[in-house]
């Protein structure tokens, strides 16, 4: 969602660029950031960031998988990057530990928790189970995030199954992006990020929406904080 991002966008002064795809409301921006001085790089970063937009219908963004894939595609198709981030809000668990405003990092593996396909081989290719890049630890401390098993899916509210689903495989981050973008970059041979601030709590009494509705500003604003940082040990 555009609120993820665009006071990033803004922070760095990224501008805005001609469509990725002139059919789609999918918008990219592209500029300069400080990152670490290494050799003839002079502690620049050339750094691209992407929305799906906003659906001309139904005017709201447009979330989900299929149109971060479509998106991801087009910017890595277009802007050629040396590492894909997907950045965004989740939900957390508080059998996990997570309060509203922690940062997780993806850890282990990327799975999807609605794509349930009871066939030999495509059990598990549903469940994607995409392996987690080892973050090296000064990047996961200088953000102060810990990593965690992210679940990707298409619908806000869980299942009963897709509940004990999250119980089974130890999930962190239960969000609707990152799994897919994670195989996408496997495809691609693009080294990939996925970092996940939480704005609700899935197993707490309260519907995560309420919560979300009220963190999401917030909590975006202090992910923000964090890419920011994250960008200069670049
Ligand atoms: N993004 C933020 N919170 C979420 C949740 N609970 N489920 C899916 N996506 C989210």
């Amino acid at each position: 969602m555009r609120v993820e991002g665009m006071g990033l966008v803004e922070r760095l002064g990224l501008e805005l660029q001609a469509p990725l795809d002139p059919d789609l409301p999918a918008v990219w921006y592209r500029g300069s950031a400080p990152g670490k001085r290494i050799g003839d790089r002079g502690g620049s970063l050339e750094v691209a960031i992407a929305f799906p937009g906003e659906d001309p219908i139904h005017r709201c963004d447009r979330i989900g998988t299929v149109p971060a894939t479509l998106t991801a595609y087009l910017l890595c198709r277009r802007f050629k990057p040396d590492l894909l981030v997907n950045a965004g809000t989740c939900g957390g668990f508080q059998r996990a530990g997570a309060s509203v405003g922690d940062i997780y990092v993806a850890g282990r593996d990327l799975l999807f928790h609605d794509r349930r396909i009871p066939l030999p081989h495509f059990d598990e290719f549903g469940v994607g189970r995409i392996p987690a890049a080892t973050v090296p630890s000064h990047l996961s401390r200088s953000i102060d995030a810990s990593p965690g098993v992210i679940s990707t899916g298409d619908s806000f509210t869980p299942t009963s199954e897709e509940e004990a689903f999250f119980a089974a495989e130890d999930v962190c981050c239960k969000e609707m992006e990152a799994a897919t973008i994670a195989g996408l970059s496997r495809d691609l041979g693009i080294p990939f990020l996925a970092v996940k601030a939480v704005t609700d709590l899935v197993d707490h009494p309260e519907p995560e929406q309420d919560a979300f509705q009220r963190n999401l500003e917030h909590v975006s604003e202090r992910l923000q904080d964090r890419l920011a940082v994250l960008l200069g040990h670049l």
